[in-house]
């Protein structure tokens, strides 16, 4: 079922899977996953019986949970019936639009748009239980790229030609006497009716694979929220394990990559940007949370943890020199872009405070295992693995081991024009709680 929604940034079964089995976890252990995107990890502990808990920001994991993690509670013959209903009814037109935010208006065709808000209103009013809601639910928001004018790509959104928003921002730089943007085509747009049938067709296929409800499920629960107030609540001693895989410092924007999905669940503008400001600081748009997290670790009555992690990130020799080299580089006219400062600012900051909490939360014992990637900006290296395991060590774990794939990802063309090609680190960081 790990195929049944696209997440480009979600680890495979097989990664949680030889890590649950390296940590010797069994039934009656809880794993925690504070990053836990489409419950990759959930959904594993569930089919061994090993209870988790995950967290998640993005309101898309939340659903993308409850459709899958109640797929034994799925009616196999009811679903079957409604695949067969979607592929011999021709779709009409629903008037209620699509709940468009800036970002996603003109995604797609007009016809598609009425199609897919028709066949939403179809599955809202089916007389089936809720689970079966829930999946139906899942299934549109699984096609949504499939059908539209959008392709997901790293930082942002990609719009073919045909959308009339590239057409329209294209006649606009006719008009300034600026050249037309490189006309980009998608592959192929589906179409609403056969993209639902084909999302249908692989659910029924891999649930009449799996042959019936797992025998041991466990208790896996999905705390929707950021990690840096939900963990800090959680008591401490929980967990026996940790996997994880917190977003990368590489200006990637899930709000952005994810609009389209967002919107269709209702998310509006205002909510977007503060969705925004919410994630990892991992762009260059996010601020400092800083007075936020001073003022929440006083409300919870734990100052002195807030000040221990900000000592331990203003006295971090590494952390501050990469920070001085990109601040010169930035002098220097060399950055691009100086919300980057900010951002690997941030983005460590917040992830000394995950690494902490992760301590209090872990039992005696407990194993951790985290992929991130090294990243590069105006040819200065910064080596994530190193950092984060580091700051770990500050905070009590045992440094085990380290994984390395060295990938050529990374190295944008202009980075390699000007500093040569370095092969940045993609690393698994294991650690223990002595
Ligand atoms: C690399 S992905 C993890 C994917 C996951 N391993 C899976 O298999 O789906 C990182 C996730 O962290 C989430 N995230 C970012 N900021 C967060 C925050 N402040 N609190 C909780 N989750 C956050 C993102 O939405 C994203 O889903």
């Amino acid at each position: 079922m790990h195929r049944w929604f696209k997440y480009k940034e979600g680890f495979s079964a097989q990664l949680v899977h030889s890590f649950l089995r390296e940590f010797n976890l069994t039934p009656a252990q809880r794993v925690l996953d504070p990053f836990a995107g489409v419950s990759t990890t959930l959904l594993v502990a569930q089919e061994l019986g090993i209870d988790a808990t995950g967290i998640e920001v993005m309101p898309i994991g939340e659903l993308v949970w409850r459709a899958k993690s109640n797929a034994d509670q799925f009616d196999l013959e009811q679903l079957r019936k409604i695949r067969d209903w979607v592929g011999s009814t021709p779709p009409a037109k629903s008037k209620r639009a699509f709940p468009h935010i800036p970002i996603t208006s003109h995604a797609f065709d007009a016809e598609q748009e009425m199609q897919l808000m028709w066949y939403d209103e179809q599955f809202a009013g089916l007389d089936v239980n809720s689970a079966m809601k829930d999946l139906l639910k899942f299934v549109l928001l699984s096609i949504l790229e499939d059908i539209s004018y959008t392709s997901k790509d790293g930082q942002f959104l990609r719009w073919d030609c045909r959308a009339g928003k590239m057409q329209m921002r294209n006649a606009k730089r006719i008009a300034d006497g600026k050249k037309p943007f490189k006309p980009f085509r998608k592959r192929e747009i589906l179409q609403v009716q056969p993209a639902i049938v084909k999302a249908l067709d692989l659910i029924i296929l891999d649930l009449s694979l799996r042959g019936g409800p797992t025998s041991q499920t466990g208790e896996q629960e999905l705390i929707i929220g950021t990690v840096l107030e939900r963990l800090p609540r959680l008591g401490q001693n929980l967990f026996d394990a940790v996997i994880t895989s917190p977003p990368y410092c590489n200006r990637y924007d899930y709000t952005r990559t994810y609009a389209l999905e967002l919107a269709f669940l209702g998310i509006d503008h205002e909510a977007m940007l503060s969705l925004r400001q919410r994630l990892l600081s991992c762009t260059v748009e996010n601020k400092s949370k800083i007075q936020q997290l001073r003022q929440f670790y006083s409300q919870i009555g734990r100052v002195e943890h807030f000040d221990r992690v900000i000592k331990t990130i203003e006295n971090h020799n590494a952390l501050q020199e990469i920070l001085s080299a990109l601040r010169l580089r930035n002098r220097r006219g060399e950055m691009n872009n100086r919300g980057i400062i900010s951002m690997v600012e941030g983005y460590f900051t917040e992830l000394a405070f995950v690494t902490f909490e992760m301590y209090r939360v872990c039992k005696s014992g407990a194993s951790v295992a985290i992929v991130n990637d090294n990243v590069r900006y105006s040819g200065e290296i910064i080596p994530v693995d190193h950092l984060m395991t580091d700051f770990a060590a500050q905070f009590g774990f045992v440094p085990e081991k380290t994984y390395v794939l060295s990938q050529r990802k990374g190295n944008s063309s202009q980075q390699m024009e000007k500093y040569g090609r370095e092969a940045l680190r993609k690393s698994i960081l294991i650690w223990r709680k002595p």
